[in-house]
């Protein structure tokens, strides 16, 4: 099977290395023998025709190095021309997320889907910007579109509902689905200490960005709500509908009150027919969305199964390759290559 990975970042890298190191097992397993035909970001492209080599890969992969600084590429803004031109069966696009336009990702998957080519992404920003229409284009060109790693990092809970919940109809979601916030809160839990104060160590820590809005105003637990509701309630959704509050106004007397009922407060993503929202809420202790630290968790509300719920990591280069990973041995089963 032959890829292209666009982006070269966290997850690019930490892809490449989970190939290269599971060579053997996804052989002798899967029968999936993987070919990185070409790596591209903004800066450059490096292409190899018979796939980059696993060690040469991986030393890249360590190095931390822009694609243009790596031997034998291709400097220029050439993403969208490596997409088009280089003979592959899937694109991995893997660049940072932008909710309001979904660029350069969206370019970069249709550019790949017009170019006959199966689509694998991570990326938030075109799911949320446009996936009735990514959906659309995928059928009529007649390529699959997988973005199981788009929400919940290594939880796999859009292929969960897919496949082996297909018979059931989802009718509610609900999830907490941004590992900073949940950490904060559970770091202003178990310290007492102030929203203010953890934030600012969580930001040293590298758990929170510098700019940390997109996680505690909500934005990002609301895009993954977006992608969920569209990809398994089949409503059109865009972030707009989202009625969404964050987590600044939380304090830890209201943490400390609320866990003396037996319960805890958690940033809650919810959706149903008619209502999609984002907010603090206070769920049981013991229940599967009370997880703790940087844990993410779903809860699905089915007409036959009932309810069923999945926790995990939700962010992370070699969690989120489990389902890059899984995308792409889906594909290999679908389409045999
Ligand atoms: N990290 C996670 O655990 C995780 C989990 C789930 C989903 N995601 C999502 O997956 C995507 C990738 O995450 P990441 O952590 O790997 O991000 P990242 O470390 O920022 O890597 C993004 C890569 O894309 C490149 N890039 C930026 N603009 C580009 C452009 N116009 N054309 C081509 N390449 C471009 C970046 O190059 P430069 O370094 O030169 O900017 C970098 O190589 C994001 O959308 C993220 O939200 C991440």
């Amino acid at each position: 099977m032959r890829l292209i990975l666009v982006g070269f970042g966290n997850l690019g890298r930490g892809l490449g290395i989970t190939l290269a190191e599971k060579q053997e097992f996804l052989k002798k397993r899967q029968g999936l023998v993987p070919k990185v035909v070409a790596i591209v970001d903004e800066t450059g492209a490096l292409v190899n025709d018979d796939g980059i080599p696993s060690a040469k890969f991986v030393a890249m992969a360590r190095s931390g190095k822009k694609v243009e600084k790596l031997a034998g590429a291709k400097k220029g803004e050439i993403v969208h021309d490596t997409i088009e031109k280089v003979a592959a069966d899937v694109v991995l696009e893997l660049t940072p997320t932008n909710i309001k336009t979904g660029e350069p990702g969206l370019g970069h998957i249709k550019t790949a889907m017009k170019s006959n080519k199966h689509v694998i992404t991570s990326n938030k920003g075109p799911l949320v910007v446009a996936f009735k229409e990514l959906d659309a284009l995928a059928k009529s060109q007649g390529v699959e579109f997988r973005y199981s790693a788009s929400v919940g990092g290594a939880i796999p809970v859009i292929e969960l509902a897919r496949k082996l919940l297909a018979g059931n109809e989802v009718q509610e979601i609900k999830g907490v689905l941004n590992g900073t916030t949940n950490y904060i809160l559970t770091r202003m839990g178990e310290e007492g200490a102030p929203f203010d104060m953890v934030l600012k160590e969580a930001q040293e820590l590298g758990m929170a960005e510098k700019d940390p809005s997109l996680d505690i105003d909500g934005f990002d637990t609301a895009a993954k709500l977006v992608i969920l509701t569209n990809s398994l309630l089949a409503i059109n959704a865009k972030l707009k509908d989202v009625k969404i509050a964050g987590i600044r106004k939380i304090t830890p007397e209201a943490i400390k009150l609320a866990r003396d009922a037996g319960q805890a407060i958690k940033l809650v993503g919810a959706a149903k027919k008619g209502m999609l929202e984002v907010s603090p809420k206070m769920v049981p202790l013991g229940q599967p969305l009370a997880v703790s630290g940087s844990l993410n968790a779903v809860t699905l509300k089915l007409d036959l199964a009932r309810e069923i719920s999945i926790t995990g990591f939700g962010a992370g280069p070699k969690e989120t390759s489990s389902s890059l990973l899984g995308d792409l041995i889906d594909l290999h089963r679908t389409l045999g290559c």
